[in-house]
């Protein structure tokens, strides 16, 4: 059955892998409209590189809306370190010649929620929860209307990428993340557990580029640039492949296991602020609120991200 969702993203070339994994899909997947989320960039960036890539894709009639320029209590922390100052860098991508939809993301959010049957759309983020968050407080009402939240989003045994303790998406808006995770909706988790063992090694890279539709190719080329950072920082064979993650979970869970356990966030730590403190032994009484994926099949993983992106222009 066809999922309708609803993406919530910063891309940030591996979303931008996601998001052609996702159209690369269309018989699983109705993208009812995109997100765009301040967090590896500047919301001005977000916006663009989503129409960018939907502009790629062909898919310029899914609508993108701009969210939040800022996360709900914090200023702003990006990533130009990792995705270069536009946040796609790599390939020379067209800017775009269509425009965000009227409308704000938040608003959007809501109103589709409460506009579809209950229970029939999935929130796939990408990207911090600021929108989400926001639209959960302003409207509680939508909560039990989400199928399931499928959301790359924290980290445990693998610990953090932005400081010692905390994974990006997470430490961008932790309130916002704690917010979700409180409201006892569906939700999946991949962690920096599983995406770290999912890594763009050169083989992979290149049977990306081998596809040679302009979507191969430039997905391949967006990796390449982002690759550099995570190439130096840890010194493996390939860069982690964060964002596909989450439709490759959608589309087949098996390649992942896990368990449902309680993942709690913190807010005010000096040290852990934005840590997801993953309940894995249960130790605590805490509800299991989150299925947390500990691993995944790198090799059908890749398999599956190339056979997608071989169905677009
Ligand atoms: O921590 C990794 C995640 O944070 C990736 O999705 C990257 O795009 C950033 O959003």
């Amino acid at each position: 059955m066809t999922r309708k969702l609803i993406v919530l993203t910063d891309p940030g070339q591996d979303q931008a892998a996601a998001l052609l994994m996702i159209l690369g899909a269309p018989q699983a997947f109705e993208v009812l409209g995109l997100v765009a989320t301040a967090g590896n960039i500047d919301l001005g960036y977000t916006i663009t590189n989503c129409l960018k890539v939907l502009e790629l894709a062909g898919r310029s009639d899914i609508p993108v809306f701009a969210g939040c320029p800022e996360p709900m209590t914090r200023r702003l922390v990006t990533a130009e370190h990792v995705h270069g100052p536009t946040g796609l860098d790599g390939p020379d991508l067209p800017e775009p010649t269509t425009a965000p939809a009227a409308g704000h993301g938040v608003d959007f959010i809501v109103d589709t929620l409460r506009q579809a049957e209950s229970g029939t759309v999935t929130i796939c983020s990408l990207s911090p929860l600021t929108n989400l968050a926001m639209a959960l407080v302003k409207a509680p009402d939508i909560a039990p209307r989400i199928r399931e939240i499928v959301a790359m989003a924290g980290a445990y045994f693998e610990v953090g990428n932005i400081t010692p303790s905390a994974e990006f998406n997470v430490y961008v808006d932790p309130e916002a993340a704690r917010i979700v995770l409180d409201a006892g909706i569906p939700t999946t988790l991949l962690p920096l557990d599983v995406t770290h063992e999912m890594l763009s090694t050169r083989s992979r890279l290149d049977a990306m580029r081998a596809l040679g539709n302009r979507c191969g190719v430039a997905t391949a080329e967006m990796l390449e640039f982002s690759e550099a950072f995570d190439l130096e920082k840890y010194g493996w064979d390939g860069a982690p492949l964060h964002g596909p993650c989450v439709p490759a979970f959608m589309l087949e869970p098996d390649i992942f296991t896990g368990r449902s356990i309680n993942v709690s966030v913190e807010t005010r730590g000096q040290l852990t602020e934005g840590m997801t403190v993953a309940d894995w032994w249960g130790i605590t009484d805490r509800p299991k609120n989150a299925f947390w994926v500990r691993h995944g099949n790198s090799d059908r993983y890749y398999s599956l991200l190339n056979s997608c992106l071989a169905n677009l222009p």
